[in-house]
């Protein structure tokens, strides 16, 4: 059944945290076993590819962004055999799969550094003002007194895009996985690679100044020359048969900014993450839909959708409760585009706010104080003690013993089964994904749209029951419906004229 080129045009892709999602040889760390174990659970989802964030040969100081090694698997997670084997039975089910590549820089653990090829990273005299995403300078004196770039942590050294090496050996990693067999890429950082030439001051401090500066570019983000790259690494991606894709991770100041990076000459799509920051109100989701589809036009590619993932708060705890999540999620799988789901919300799980400090392992918590591992808590398998885990390397909230999937597997009301049903649905009405959207009248609060002839998708964000005119057969609700035409408060149905 593989072998439609536009998959991912519509496809639902579910992001696997290879750390946190399923440990098969039991040593608290989520492996590329684990996730072959699972395939047959993803399969019953119905998603259409997974998305592997990073399981290659790194030190984890940044849970694997820091890769010492991109043509190997870190021993933690496998090995090369284990991820063949896993391509081959995903494949097996229909289901593709994307890895996740991380040119912008590389690990100091990484044999380039080590050797001391500052050729191939950004060595200076004297630093700039320039500061690292995850708080703090971003640059780190070496023994002789020079410095080097990290956008990132200290152990992120940014890697040199000006040397042709640098290029030479990224077009070889494309291959190398595009040989194994992966369907695409999902490019870390996808805005940086490139710095303004002379490397000028910002002339800004105090706080992060990719934030602080809105709109007006930081000197290391999004420069023309990062297109060059792109353009050169399409060819090789269209060289390969059945459709590879990349999509972008890249933090932009506008819409049409980030179209630059999609087309026919670029990449596929870039992660549409206004979704994610929208607030859960009809009129901050609608704004945001309207602006992503006209970007889509824009383009002419249809966007991402994406409520959570392994860097931000999840949905249910960012959203404001369970229900809310629910009714996101099912606004979210009646969108005209792909999705992006990230493992766990699935089951509905909440961000863990508790995690004892001395636990935390994001580097971003060391510098600035900010944690992302609240997201990145190892799933719950079984109800049964450890939850399907032995000693895992973040402690999984004991009350997620009735948030497991063993715990969801047969309750109709569960947010697993919703999820599975919402995706069934989506692949019996194509129209769900592709398609045309049309807005209907509605109470305030409420966001109606109509998907192709005939899908209807109504969403109450109000504090009351909304009365809605629009006849049809539910086909699917995010909650409990009270009387026919009565929407609840943090609900969404989806109806069928
Ligand atoms: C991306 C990743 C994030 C990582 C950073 C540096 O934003 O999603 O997890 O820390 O890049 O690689």
């Amino acid at each position: 059944m593989l072998g439609n080129d536009d998959w991912w045009r519509d496809a639902v892709v579910y992001q696997v945290y290879p750390r946190s999602f399923a440990d098969a040889d039991g040593d608290g760390t989520g492996d590329l076993a684990g996730v072959r174990d699972r395939l047959g659970y993803l399969s019953e989802l119905g998603v259409d590819a997974i998305w592997l964030s990073p399981f290659y040969t790194s030190p984890m100081a940044d849970g694997g962004y820091d890769v010492a090694d991109y043509r190997d698997v870190d021993p933690m997670f496998g090995s090369l055999a284990d991820f063949d084997a896993l391509v081959a039975d995903a494949h097996a089910r229909d289901i593709r799969v994307i890895v996740d590549l991380v040119p912008n820089h590389s690990s100091d653990r990484h044999p380039w550094f080590q050797a001391g090829l500052r050729e191939r990273y950004i060595f200076r005299d004297k630093p700039n003002d320039w500061e690292s995403i995850f708080g703090g300078p971003a640059w780190t004196q070496v023994e002789d007194g020079s410095w080097y770039l990290h956008l990132f942590a200290p152990e992120q050294p940014d890697l040199n895009w000006d040397n042709p090496e640098v290029r030479a050996e990224f077009r070889g990693i494309l291959r190398f996985w595009l040989d194994r067999g992966v369907d695409g890429f999902r490019i870390d950082v996808a805005h940086g690679m490139v710095k303004a030439e002379g490397l000028p001051d910002v002339g800004q401090k105090d706080g992060p100044q990719a934030e602080m500066l809105g709109d007006e570019q930081v000197p290391y983000f999004d420069q023309d020359g990062v297109h060059e790259i792109y353009r050169e690494w399409r060819p090789i991606l269209d060289s390969y048969p059945g459709g590879r894709m990349a999509v972008a991770e890249a933090w932009v100041s506008s819409p049409e900014r980030l179209a630059r990076y999609i087309g026919p000459q670029e990449l596929h799509q870039a992660f549409n993450f206004e979704f994610m920051m929208a607030d859960f109100h009809a009129k901050s989701f609608r704004a945001v839909i309207e602006k992503s589809l006209k970007e889509a036009e824009l383009v002419g590619a249809p966007t991402t959708w994406v409520l959570s993932n392994h860097d931000k708060p999840r949905h249910v705890t960012r959203h404001g409760g369970l229900a809310r999540a629910r009714a996101a999620t099912l606004l979210m799988l009646a969108l005209p585009g792909s999705a992006y789901l990230y493992n766990g919300e699935e089951l509905g799980l909440p961000e863990v706010l508790d995690l004892p400090d001395e636990l935390r392992q994001d580097p971003a918590f060391l510098r600035r104080g900010q944690s992302r591992d609240g997201c990145r808590v190892p799933l719950p398998w079984t109800s049964a003690d450890g939850l399907g885990w032995r000693d895992p390397w973040l402690p999984i909230p004991a009350e997620w013993a009735e948030l497991s999937a063993e715990a969801q597997q047969d309750d109709p009301g569960s947010t697993l089964n919703l999820y599975r049903a919402a995706l069934k649905l989506r692949k019996r009405h194509p129209a769900l994904g592709g398609g045309t959207l049309r807005w209907l009248d509605s109470p305030k609060d409420v966001l109606a749209i109509e998907r192709d002839p005939g899908l209807i998708v109504v969403l109450n964000t109000g504090e009351e029951p909304a009365r809605v005119d629009l006849p049809g057969e539910v086909l699917l609700s995010s909650g409990p419906l009270m009387e026919d035409g009565v929407i609840p408060p943090d609900t969404t149905v989806w109806l069928q004229r």
